[in-house]
C-alpha cells in the first residue's frame, strides 16, 4: 500500500554536482556552458521558450521524435537575445525574460526573471545533480525554488483536487485500478506543470520518457525537485505569464488536438456488458423511444470472440455489418474497444497473432524471447508500437472493424496493463515488461525503460493513423486510457475506472481541468462512476456535471446495477434528458471550443484561474469551472444538498436559468435543487445555441440562437460540415460577434461571415439577457442590432 504509507526510506548514493563554469560559447540559438566534463546548453527557441539541457558526460542523446514535435532547429530562426558576461554570471535576455547563469563561486545555477525582475524557477539547493545507481542506471535531478504564493497545476492525470503543492507526483503509466485521491502513478503520464502567482506564470516540460518524478515541496517546503532515471537533464521552460500563453507554447511544442467529428461531442452511452446484438438493439430503442439524445454506442470487450482483438463474436454479434447499418440509420455511431494484448494462439488460424509473429512485431525480452503477460484473452503478446511498420500493420487491422461500420475506437489497457497469471487466478499481480527489453524503431532503438510511458500513446497513434486511412473522407474518434505528453494529437482521454461515489464526482472536474492544463483538451470521466452502484441522486448530479465534460460518456462496470438514465426512476430520467438536451443545445458553442483547442491549445473545460490569473481567490477553486470563456458552472457534488456557495469573479454575472444579474468579486448562496446545476453567463458573454436534436446530424440547424449577456465581449463562432476533412481545404466558416454598451443601450455587432463553407439557411435570434430578442435571416452579412 505505498499510496497510503509512502515509500520506505532507502540509502541513496550522494549526488554529484555541477562545478563552476569554465568556458562559455555562444551558439546561434543560445549559449553552451562547459563545467569540467559536464555541459549545460541553453537554447532560446522563442522569446518565452528556453530549452535547458545538461549532460554529466558532455554527450547528449540524439533527438527523440516521440513527444516534442518541433526540433530545436525547426523553430523560427533569429529569436533576438543578448548575452552579457560578468565575473559571477552570464545574463541572457530576450524580449520576454532574463536568464542568469551563475558561473562562480561554487557551481552553475540557472535562474529566470520576468521583465520586471520578478524571479521564477530558480535553481536552488543542490541545483543540478546526477548519480549512478548501479546496473547501468543513472539518475539526474534538478532543484528549483518555489516562490511564496506560487501554485502548481497540470501534471497530467492526477486524482485529487486542483492545486498540487505538497505532493510527490510520479510519471509512470500504470493500470491504476481502484485509484483514490492518494494514488500517485496513474494511467497517463504528462511531465508538464504550470506554476502561477498573481503577476508571474510559467510552465515546465520535463522532457524525459523514462521514469520521472516531481516533488512539489513534499520533501522540503518551497523546493521543487524533479528527477528522472535518464542520463541527462532536459527541460523546456515556458514563460506566460498568462496560462493561455503557456498552453499555446506548450502545445506548439507537443501538438494540439485535431478537430473531432461533431458526433463525438454528443452523448456517448457505454457499459461493460452490452454483449449481444439483441441487447444493443434494445438499448438504442430505449434511447430513441424515451427521447434521450445520443450519438454514440460503445461496445466493450464482449463483442469480441474470446477477447481476441479485431474479431467479432459470431454467436452474439452474427451480422455486425447489418447491426451497424441499422444503428446508423437511427443516427448512432459505434465505437469498439481494442486492447493491445494479442491472444497467444499459435496455429489456431488467428491471423493477428500469426502475422505479428511472422513479421516479428511483438516485444521481446533482452534474451530474445517473445514476452508474455496475461490480460483478458489469457496469455498475450504485445506489439512494439514504437516501430512505424508495426503501427501501420496495427492500423490496417482496424479494417475488420471499420468495414462493419465502426466509426471510432476505444483503446484500453494500454499502460500496458497485465498480470503475471490469468486474470482471476489467486495471487496474480500486476507486472511490467522488463526494463532492459529492446524496443523502438531501428534508428531510435532503445530499451523498454525509455518507451514504457509512450506505449499507450503510440498505440493510440497507430489507431488514429489507421482510421485516417481506412475511413478516408470522414473524421474518426479515438479514445485512450494511457498516454504521454502529446497524446492529444491522436486521441481523446478518459480517466479510467472511477467509482460510483460522491468523492469521484467531486474530483472529476479538477482532474479534467489539470488534464486540460497539460495540453489534453478532449477528456472525460465515466458519468455515473464505473465501479459500484450509483444512487439516483448521484446519477442525476453526475449527468449534470457530465454535460460539461468535453467527452460526455456514461459508462459502468459489468455486474453493477444498470446505469442507463431510465434505471433511476422518472425524476432522474427527466433530469438526465434535460441536461443531455442542454449539451445538444450548446453544441455550436462546444464545437467552437474544440476548434479553439485545435488551433491554440486552450482547454475546453477551464478552472477559474485560467481567465482570472490575477485573482488569488480563484487559485484553489476546484468545484467551479468555466466551459470556454463565458459559461461558469457551480455543480453540486454532495448528497442532500440544495444550496451551495458560488464565487463570482470580478465583473457581472447572469444566472443562466433565471437571467438574474449579480455583481462579481463576491460569494453568493445559490439555489440548487436536484433539477438545477447553478450556471452563470459572464457579462459580455455570447453563447450560440442550436435546437435540441436526438443526435448531432438529425436535422440541419435552421434556427441559431445567440444568448448574450449585456457587457463588453467578442467571440468567434466556428462552423464546418462537422464530419469530413474538407475543413482542412478551407471549407469552414467563422462569424465574429461583438457586444458593447453605448449610453443605455446594448449593441450587438455581427461581422460578415468568413470562409468558404456556407451553413444551412437559418434564422438567427439574438437574445440579450433581460432586454428581449431580435431575429434576422442569416445571409452572412454585417449587422448591428441595438437593444434598449
Ligand atoms: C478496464 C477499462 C474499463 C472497461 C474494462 C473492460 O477496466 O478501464 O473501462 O470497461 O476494462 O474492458
Amino acid at each position: 500500500m505505498p499510496e497510503f504509507t509512502g515509500e520506505l526510506p532507502v540509502r541513496e548514493p550522494a549526488w554529484n554536482l555541477i562545478p563552476s563554469v569554465e568556458n562559455i560559447q555562444r551558439h546561434p540559438r543560445g549559449v553552451d556552458f562547459q563545467c569540467g566534463v559536464c555541459y549545460l546548453y541553453l537554447r532560446i527557441l522563442a522569446p518565452n521558450l528556453v530549452r535547458v539541457r545538461f549532460s554529466p558526460t558532455g554527450e547528449f542523446r540524439p533527438r527523440r521524435s516521440w513527444a516534442v514535435t518541433v526540433a530545436d532547429e525547426e523553430w523560427p530562426p533569429a529569436v533576438a537575445f543578448e548575452v552579457q558576461q560578468t565575473e559571477k554570471e552570464v545574463i541572457i535576455e530576450t524580449e520576454k525574460i532574463r536568464i542568469q547563469v551563475e558561473r562562480h563561486p561554487c557551481r552553475c545555477r540557472v535562474k529566470f526573471f520576468d521583465r520586471e525582475n520578478r524571479p521564477f524557477a530558480h535553481d536552488t539547493g543542490l541545483g543540478i545533480g546526477w548519480r549512478q545507481l548501479g546496473a547501468g542506471k543513472s539518475q539526474v535531478a534538478c532543484w528549483k525554488r518555489m516562490e511564496a504564493e506560487e501554485k502548481f497545476y497540470g501534471f497530467g492525470e492526477r486524482p485529487g483536487l486542483l492545486e498540487q503543492k505538497g505532493k510527490r507526483l510520479t510519471n509512470w503509466t500504470t493500470d491504476s485500478l481502484d485509484y483514490t485521491m492518494l494514488t500517485d502513478a496513474m494511467y497517463l503520464a504528462v511531465p508538464f506543470f504550470m506554476a502561477l502567482r498573481p503577476q508571474v506564470g510559467y510552465g515546465l516540460f520535463f522532457n524525459t520518457t523514462f521514469w520521472s518524478r516531481f516533488d512539489v515541496g513534499a520533501e522540503q517546503p518551497d523546493v521543487l525537485r524533479m528527477e528522472t532515471f535518464a542520463g541527462e537533464l532536459d527541460y523546456y521552460l515556458i514563460y506566460g505569464p498568462e496560462p493561455a500563453e503557456i498552453l499555446r507554447t506548450y502545445t506548439q511544442l507537443t501538438g494540439r488536438i485535431t478537430l473531432p467529428p461533431r458526433w463525438a461531442l454528443g452523448y456517448h452511452q457505454c457499459r461493460w456488458s452490452y454483449d449481444s446484438e439483441t441487447e444493443v438493439r434494445q438499448l438504442v430503442y430505449q434511447l430513441r423511444h424515451r427521447r434521450i439524445p445520443c450519438d454514440v454506442i460503445h461496445l466493450d470487450i464482449d463483442y469480441m470472440f474470446g477477447f481476441r482483438v479485431f474479431t467479432w463474436n459470431p454467436k452474439r454479434f452474427p451480422d455486425p455489418k447489418k447491426l451497424l447499418d441499422d444503428l446508423g440509420r437511427e443516427g448512432f455511431k459505434v465505437v469498439t474497444i481494442v486492447d493491445p494484448g494479442v491472444k497467444f494462439e499459435p496455429q489456431a488460424d488467428y491471423p493477428v497473432y500469426d502475422e505479428g509473429i511472422e513479421k516479428d512485431y511483438f516485444l521481446r525480452t533482452a534474451d530474445g524471447k517473445i514476452f508474455h503477460g496475461y490480460v483478458w484473452p489469457g496469455r498475450a503478446v504485445f506489439p512494439d508500437f514504437l516501430r512505424p511498420e508495426v503501427r501501420q500493420w496495427w492500423g490496417e487491422l482496424h479494417r475488420n472493424l471499420t468495414a462493419m461500420g465502426v466509426a471510432g475506437i476505444w483503446n484500453d489497457m494500454n499502460e500496458p496493463a497485465m498480470n503475471d497469471r490469468p486474470f482471476g487466478d489467486e495471487g496474480g499481480k500486476k507486472i511490467f515488461l522488463p526494463m532492459d527489453a529492446p524496443a523502438g524503431p531501428a534508428d531510435e532503438r532503445t530499451t523498454y525503460a525509455e518507451i514504457h510511458n509512450l506505449y499507450g500513446m503510440m498505440m493510440a497513434r497507430a489507431c488514429y493513423e489507421g482510421l485516417e486511412k481506412l475511413r478516408k473522407r470522414s473524421r474518426s474518434f479515438v479514445l485512450t486510457r494511457s498516454g504521454y505528453a502529446g497524446v492529444q494529437k491522436w486521441s481523446a482521454v478518459w480517466t479510467g475506472d472511477n467509482h460510483s461515489l460522491w468523492e469521484y464526482l467531486e474530483m472529476s472536474l479538477p482532474m479534467l481541468c489539470n488534464l486540460g492544463l497539460s495540453g489534453v483538451a478532449f477528456v472525460g470521466a465515466d458519468i455515473g462512476g464505473f465501479a459500484g452502484d450509483a444512487t439516483p441522486e448521484l446519477f442525476a448530479r453526475w449527468m449534470q456535471v457530465g454535460m460539461l465534460y468535453p467527452l460526455m460518456r456514461a459508462h459502468s462496470m459489468i455486474n453493477t446495477k444498470r446505469h442507463e438514465p431510465w434505471e433511476f426512476g422518472p425524476r432522474v430520467e427527466a433530469i438526465c434528458r434535460q441536461y443531455i438536451e442542454w449539451r445538444y443545445r450548446l453544441l455550436p458553442y462546444i464545437y467552437t471550443l474544440f476548434w479553439e483547442a485545435a488551433t491554440t491549445g486552450a482547454p475546453i473545460l477551464r478552472p477559474l484561474f485560467y481567465h482570472y490569473p490575477r485573482d488569488r481567490k480563484t487559485y484553489e477553486i476546484y468545484d467551479q469551472v468555466l466551459l470556454g470563456p463565458w459559461l461558469m458552472a457551480a455543480p453540486v457534488y454532495r448528497p442532500g444538498t440544495d444550496k451551495r456557495m458560488v464565487y463570482l469573479p470580478e465583473g457581472t454575472w447572469y444566472d443562466w436559468w433565471t437571467g438574474e444579474c449579480y455583481p462579481g468579486s463576491t460569494y453568493i448562496l445559490a439555489d440548487a435543487p436536484l433539477e438545477k446545476m447553478p450556471m452563470y453567463l459572464r457579462a459580455g458573454g455570447i453563447v450560440p445555441l442550436a435546437p435540441v436534436m436526438q443526435y448531432t446530424g438529425e436535422l440541419p440547424v435552421k434556427e441559431l440562437r445567440l444568448r448574450v449577456a449585456p457587457g463588453t465581449g467578442e467571440w468567434t463562432l466556428y462552423e464546418d460540415d462537422g464530419d469530413t476533412l474538407e475543413y482542412r481545404q478551407g471549407m469552414w466558416a467563422t462569424t465574429t460577434y461583438g457586444v458593447y454598451l453605448q449610453h443605455r443601450q446594448v449593441v450587438v455587432e455581427i461581422q460578415a461571415r468568413q470562409g468558404q463553407w456556407t451553413p444551412h439557411p437559418r434564422t438567427v435570434t439574438v437574445e440579450v439577457m433581460g432586454l428581449g430578442e431580435q431575429e434576422f435571416t442569416d445571409d452572412g452579412a454585417f449587422r448591428r442590432l441595438v437593444f434598449s
